[in-house]
This record gives structure tokens, C-alpha cells and sequence, in this order.
């Protein structure tokens, strides 16, 4: 017998309870094999040591087969190595789980015990106290007898939840039009920058962009020439105006072979001499995506992996999105220059709201 069990021998039903509590009604206990026959016990320790010892002979096979399994070996179609790897770090890992398990359900100590603890409420003394000390704070802060601070107390506590109602507004359909309160240019989640006649330009230098420019698979991050002279008077849009417009207008411009176009139902003069232009972002959250592979045409968003097919109308082939990239129709200015033909025929972005 364990030299628990001949402690628990003295402790009626093997419960450990203290003087301050009778058995709350626990089942009798009954002793485990190991507890009453030292032999069993000792058998278990054996079992353990044994489970332990296997775990410490597959760590040695590990170490050996890093050094000796050849990286470049297959078996069954797996490399070797990574298969003997895995196999004895499975092994020792499982090997040692067994083990505690054996030793916790065999040999460890076969007890329970009754903690013995405090009432958890406040005493009554505590009690009468606090609702005094609350009692005589109300009376001295004369909330009571002054209404008129308790009203408007209560009054601007319940309107201060007016802050966090208010915003949610710019969650609604907003007004598409330019106005004197939307004085900039493309304000509005329907529009963009883009107008009749406004030159592609390239991504932070702003130079216009002839055909002749772009190989064949080359892809320009361009930007609407607006940013640069949209202002009254020419000037470079600054501030609002111009985080609003080059968050929208980012477009990407590819070339490709022309007879590789499939153009959409009515795009089919949109683009020129292989040369075709989409909204920069992302129809799933609006991640801005450049990463484009020429020999398939598909264009990779980096965040979600969203794909599209830029040569049938940026159509999804791949990810979350749920619609293809916005084209923008080009045609060529009579100084050359890559140029737009209008605004966008839809929204860019995430698509979250309904489109006409
Ligand atoms: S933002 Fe492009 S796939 Fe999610």
C-alpha cells in the first residue's frame, strides 16, 4: 500500500474534510489498485518509466535522422526527412503525454479535499454602514432639495448619448453632387475625380502618358491629372480635396496585346492600342493592388489575394471580391496623351452600398 492510502487510512471514506464541515455527500471512495498492492504500484512506476524512456529514444531518432535521412529522399511521395522528422517528434511528444496521464490516473496521490472557506457576503454591520455613507453623500450633495441641478444633471448625462447616435449618419447614402458645402471635385461616393478630357498621369510625378510610353505587359500606378492642377485658379489640390481625390481616382494602366481585350458589352472603344485602365482599388475593402502578373493578365490584391482578369474587364477570377475593378474609359487627346473619356460608369471601391 502507497504511503498516501496508509495515511488515509485514518480519514474515514479517504475524503480530507476539516472539523468545520461534515461530507457534503461525495461518493465512498474506493482505493486504486496501485494504492493497496505494492506490486501493482510498482508495475505502474515501470509503465511510466517506460512510456518515458520510448519518448527519449524517439528524440535520439529525431536528432539521428536530421543528420543521416537525406533532404533530397522521397518515400511514398513525402521527403523522407521531414517524414522521420515528424514521426519521432509526434513520437516523443505522445510518448511523454502518455506517461503523465499513467502516472497522474496511477500513482499520483488519490485525494479529495473540502476547503473550508469564509461567508462571501458583507456582514450586516458592513452593510448598514455603506447604505449610511451612501445615504449621507446624497444628503450633502443636496441633489435632494436642488431639482433644478438634478433635472439638467439628468438632462445632459442622457444627451451626451447623442455623440455617439450622430455619426452614425455618415453610414447613409450621401449627396453624389458637387455644392458649396462639397466644393471639391469628385466629393461624394458615386463620383471621382475623373471628368471628360483629364490626362492619365503617372503616380506621384504627375507627367502624362502616351501610348507609346507603355511596352507590352508593362503597368503604370497613374493618378488624374486633377490632383496637380484641379484648384481654382490651377494649383495643386491640397488637404480634403486632395486625400479625396487621389483616394478614388488611383488608377492602374496596362498594356497588352490588343486582340488579348475581351471587352465588356459596350466598352469596346474604351480602350486604346492595348492600352486599358481600372480603378486602383479594391472592390473587396479597398486595398490599393498593383501586383500584376503580365503573361496571364491577372491582377492580385495583397490583402485578401482577390485576382482579376484585367484583360476580360477586371473580372473576378479569384478572392472575396464581389465585382470587378471599375474601368475607366481612355481615349487620346489631340496633343497625344492618354486621357479619361468621362468619370467612372460606377463606384470604385468596396462595394458596401447598393449601385444604381
Ligand atoms: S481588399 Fe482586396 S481582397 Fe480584400
Amino acid at each position: 500500500m502507497s504511503d498516501d492510502a496508509h495515511e488515509l487510512d485514518t480519514v474515514p471514506d479517504a475524503t480530507v474534510t476539516d472539523d468545520l464541515y461534515a461530507n457534503p455527500g461525495l461518493a465512498e471512495h474506493h482505493w486504486r489498485p496501485t494504492d493497496v498492492d505494492p506490486k501493482m504500484e510498482k508495475r505502474a512506476e515501470r509503465q511510466v518509466a517506460t512510456l518515458f524512456g520510448l519518448s527519449t529514444i524517439c528524440t535520439i531518432l529525431f536528432v539521428v535522422s536530421y543528420f543521416t535521412v537525406d533532404k533530397t529522399d522521397t518515400f511514398a511521395g513525402l521527403g523522407a526527412q521531414n517524414l522521420t522528422l515528424g514521426l519521432t517528434l509526434a513520437g516523443a511528444l505522445l510518448f511523454i503525454g502518455i506517461g503523465v496521464i499513467q502516472w497522474a490516473r496511477k500513482l499520483m496521490a488519490d485525494l479529495e479535499i473540502v476547503e473550508s472557506r469564509h461567508p462571501a457576503s458583507s456582514s450586516e454591520a458592513d452593510r448598514a454602514a455603506t447604505l449610511e455613507s451612501l445615504d449621507q453623500g446624497i444628503a450633502e450633495s443636496g441633489i435632494g432639495r436642488r431639482p433644478l441641478v438634478r433635472n439638467s444633471l439628468l438632462g445632459a448625462v442622457g444627451l451626451v448619448g447623442v455623440t455617439a447616435v450622430v455619426p452614425l449618419w455618415d453610414l447613409g447614402p450621401t449627396n453624389a453632387k458637387v455644392t458649396k458645402e462639397q466644393p471639391y471635385p469628385g466629393a461624394g461616393l458615386e463620383n471621382t475625380i475623373w471628368a471628360p478630357g483629364m490626362r492619365v498621369v503617372r503616380d506621384v510625378v504627375g507627367t502624362p502618358i502616351r501610348p507609346g510610353d507603355l511596352q507590352i505587359g508593362d503597368l503604370v500606378n497613374a493618378e488624374p491629372e486633377g490632383l496637380f492642377n484641379g484648384g481654382p485658379d490651377g494649383e495643386p489640390l491640397e488637404g480634403v480635396a486632395l486625400q479625396v481625390g487621389k483616394s478614388k481616382g488611383a488608377v492602374v494602366v496596362v498594356r497588352m496585346e490588343p486582340e488579348e481585350i475581351i471587352p465588356g458589352k459596350g466598352r469596346e472603344n474604351w480602350s486604346v492600342d492595348g492600352i486599358i485602365c481600372y480603378s486602383k482599388i479594391c472592390t473587396h475593402v479597398g486595398c490599393p493592388i498593383s501586383l500584376y502578373e503580365r503573361t496571364t493578365h491577372h491582377l492580385l490584391c495583397p490583402c485578401h489575394q482577390s485576382t482579376f482578369d484585367l484583360a476580360d474587364s477586371a473580372r473576378v477570377v479569384f478572392g472575396p471580391a464581389a465585382r470587378p475593378l471599375p474601368q475607366l474609359p481612355l481615349q487620346v487627346d489631340a496633343d497625344g496623351y492618354l486621357v479619361a473619356q468621362r468619370d467612372f460608369d460606377e463606384p470604385v471601391g468596396p462595394s458596401f452600398w447598393e449601385r444604381g
